[in-house]
């Protein structure tokens, strides 16, 4: 059987996705970088403003969370319409034209997804940052790309310790690549004004944690499911999962299971929210190796007790 070429798959993620990635590769300016994060912050801020509107304070402590942390979401909220407000200055500043909020489908039915979606957005914000510092060429911008970091970062350390995970479950967070943040935040994304003009970013084919998953640590076997998406396995190539960290990925063997289906397994050091693709080649997580991904996988325990073990 022969893959579909990603960029097939990508022209039709397109259509239904936020900005219209441009075909050909051109360098990233630290304007597609201020309109990246303006993209990220508008659905952030949206996502807030949604979640607030749909349930109520007694709606929160109905579902286990108590006033104080009601107030805290109110405050989040509030600091994603800040980002926004900055961010849209900022371009502005630079005589470019500041990309408009889109329309959204978050699919939040009860205060307990909206929780735990808050947390997994938070947590791609800090990876999403992290991963676009190395190209901001003007440093008066990486310290303010810093300082919304640190603050999605804190975001994301209350929700995860509101829902009873670790806040700090290891000494680095991973950062992502433009696209790969692209691919995660695709699938929340209707459509965006014409007018949003061309990001140069494209999404791979998404990958999901099957919902068998549960309770996943070190080791465990997992399966990842490409939804939606015909993918075939390569002929005559062997797969990977590389899982996404600071010091370079981890490879791990991953096989085809059919029916978009890949089962993997976690390798040790990945804790908390963590990001794996499948690729076609070993020591390769480059745009051309990556079949699809990144899936979101939330690894049991906690880096330090491990290691101390
Ligand atoms: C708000 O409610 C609508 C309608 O039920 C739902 O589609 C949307 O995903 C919800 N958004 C959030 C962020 O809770
Ligand atoms: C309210 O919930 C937060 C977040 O889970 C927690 O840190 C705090 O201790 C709780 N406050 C009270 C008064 O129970």
């Amino acid at each position: 059987m022969k893959v579909l070429p990603t960029s097939v798959l990508v022209l039709a993620t397109a259509s239904t996705s936020l900005a219209h990635p441009t075909p050909e590769k051109r360098a990233i300016t630290d304007v597609d970088i201020l309109q990246y994060a303006l993209t990220l912050e508008h659905l952030e801020d949206r996502f807030y403003r949604e979640g607030l509107a749909n349930f109520t304070k007694e709606d929160f402590m109905e579902a286990g969370f108590n006033e104080t942390f009601y107030n805290n979401i109110k405050e989040v909220s509030y600091d994603e319409t800040t980002h926004v407000s900055f961010l849209t200055k900022a371009l502005q500043g630079v005589n470019a034209a500041p990309v408009a909020e889109c329309t959204y489908a978050f699919g939040i039915t009860d205060v307990k997804t909206f929780v735990a979606t808050a947390s997994i957005l938070e947590g791609v914000g800090v990876s999403a940052y992290l991963g676009a510092a190395a190209s901001i060429m003007e440093k008066a911008y990486i310290t303010a790309a810093g300082s919304i970091l640190t603050l999605e970062s804190r975001h994301s350390a209350y929700l995860r310790a509101a829902q009873h995970q670790s806040p700090l479950p290891q000494a680095f967070d991973a950062p992502l690549g433009f696209n790969q943040v692209y691919t995660l935040a695709a699938p929340f994304i209707k459509s965006c004004p014409e007018s949003n003009g061309m990001l140069p970013v494209k999404a791979f084919p998404m990958l999901m944690l099957d919902a068998s998953n549960l309770n996943i640590m070190t080791n465990a076997w997992i399966t990842l499911d490409t939804k939606g998406y015909v993918v075939e396995k390569p002929a005559d190539c062997e797969l990977y999962a590389a899982w996404a960290s600071v010091t370079g990925p981890t490879f791990v063997p991953a096989t085809w299971e059919g029916n978009g289906k890949f089962k993997t397994s976690v390798p040790p050091g990945f804790h908390g929210q963590s990001y794996v693709v499948i690729t076609t080649k070993r020591d390769c997580m480059t745009d051309d190796c990556v079949i699809a991904g990144p899936a979101i996988v939330e690894v049991q325990g906690v880096q330090g007790t491990e290691m101390m073990r």
